[in-house]
């Protein structure tokens, strides 16, 4: 018997690189495999496209789609439960088992509120254009000790009343912000008897499924019973430490990973980028096109967010922000998508360094400072366009043919990152994919 692989695939640029479909297409045998969700919540839009038909999934894993694959959603998700009880009923009209774990920390009603609120719409003061799922006044909860988990809820009532001052208090400083921000906390969905009512109604849909993952995941590496997919969501960029404050609010890398299931050795961590960078929400972005080119790419593309049909800023491929993501995301190699949207282009400049904010020297790498890589300005080398359209059909050695200067591209990259390119996806469908090494 072969031995089992444990895999984490993980965003290279700031989100949407295409993690999902790269993650579906490491599976091997359905019934084999196990995916796991190990941060973020209902923030993300994971999108498949199968025969033309797409799929988006938010929560648990894109592994919803495939009967007999196990999908988990470990301890440091945050579990949106109006979005769970629909996700659950994809899961369970495909087959595929589920498994919650009861330490993930719930993102109430007003979690939500109070993230929109907050953020304004994006134009606010302190707003950076979160999605409006909660993530940040969830995982503020949770840091604070205030949260209500899922564990509370499932074990009836009772116990959720041992819990429940405890969350009332954090909810009466939520009120207060909420009032601060011009919210009427009049509206019922605030009120915080009707959040736990509706919250034990949730618990008698998703009780079943609720385990201890941990215990479940770490079993099946030991027993090298099947592979372990690990779908990432957000991105390195869009950590919490990585990022701040343009970032979502937890750890998106394999730290998530080590911290929830003890676990640190992977086969492969594959970091997955576009052949260009898009980024929602506001933030520093070295390579940002200019809006006439923006709009080509972002209409061939598809370059509105999946969960808030946001249109989505188009950069160029920024090598010293990659080079960052490679070395603190753990990459081992990476898989290139959307290399189709760039086909027939004039010119497509590459970023290979940023002038620092005082003109007079050329960094070759990403800062952690979100501040001082907002007074950057990209240095970049012009690529040569490859001719379209980039095509599955073999060719006499039996490989899809790949434009020579697409390769030359790719090999940019990989000489500035130092690890493999090891697929190419050249369209949207599950099919479209040219693995030269899969992990
Ligand atoms: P939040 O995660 O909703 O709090 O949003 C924080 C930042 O991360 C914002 O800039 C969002 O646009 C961005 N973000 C969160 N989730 C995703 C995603 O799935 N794709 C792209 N950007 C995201
Ligand atoms: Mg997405």
């Amino acid at each position: 018997m072969s031995r089992s692989r444990k895999i984490v695939v993980v965003g290279a640029h700031w989100g949407d690189e295409g993690k999902a479909k790269v993650v579906d297409n490491l599976v091997d045998n359905p019934e084999n495999t196990v995916m796991v969700r190990f941060a973020g919540g209902a923030n993300t839009g994971a999108t498949l496209v199968i025969d033309g038909q797409k799929f988006v999934g938010h929560q648990l894993p894109v592994g919803v789609v495939r009967p007999g694959l196990v999908n988990i959603m470990g301890p440091y998700v945050a579990c949106d439960l109006e979005a769970l009880v629909l996700e659950l009923r994809v899961a369970r009209e495909n087959g595929a088992p589920v498994m919650i774990d009861p330490r993930a920390p719930i993102v109430l009603p007003m979690y939500k509120a109070l993230d929109r609120a907050r953020d304004g719409g994006g134009t606010g003061p302190a707003s950076i254009g979160t999605t409006g799922k909660g993530m940040g006044p969830t995982y503020a909860a949770f840091a604070s000790r205030y949260a209500l988990r899922v564990g509370d809820i499932v074990r009836g009532r009772n116990h959720l009343m041992t819990v429940r001052d405890r969350i009332q208090a954090y909810h009466v400083e939520l009120l207060a912000g909420l009032e601060s921000c011009g919210v009427s906390i009049e509206d019922k969905a605030f009120e915080f008897e009707a959040q736990l009512e509706q919250c034990l109604e949730y618990a008698a849909e998703i009780g079943d499924v609720v385990g201890d993952t941990v215990r479940y995941v770490r079993g099946v590496i030991a027993k090298s019973e099947k592979d372990v997919l690990f779908e990432g969501s957000q991105s390195i960029m869009l950590d919490v430490l990585h990022g701040w404050p343009y970032c979502t609010s937890c750890f998106t890398g394999i730290d998530a990973i080590g911290n929830s299931f003890g676990i640190r050795r992977f086969d492969q961590v594959v970091g997955v980028i576009k052949a260009y960078s898009t980024r929602v929400g506001r933030g520093p972005f070295p390579t940002e096109m200019d809006e006439f080119t923006a709009n080509i790419v972002r209409e061939r593309g598809g370059e509105y967010g999946s969960t808030t049909g946001r249109p989505r800023r188009c950069g160029w491929l920024d090598l010293p922000a990659l080079r960052y993501a490679v070395r603190m995301g753990g990459i081992t190699c990476l898989v290139m998508t959307k290399a189709d949207v760039l086909c027939n282009l004039m010119t497509i400049p590459v970023a290979t360094g940023y002038l620092d904010p005082t003109g007079t020297q050329v960094l070759e790498d990403a800062i952690l400072d979100t501040e001082l890589l907002a007074g950057v300005k990209a240095v970049y080398q012009s690529a040569a366009s490859w001719a379209g359209p980039l095509t599955l059909e073999r060719n006499l050695s039996g490989f899809p043919p790949i434009p020579a200067e697409l390769v030359a591209y790719m090999e940019q990259v990989e000489r500035a990152t130092q690890v493999s390119i090891r697929g190419l996806s050249i369209g949207p469908d599950r099919k479209e994919m040219i693995w030269f090494e899969r992990p």
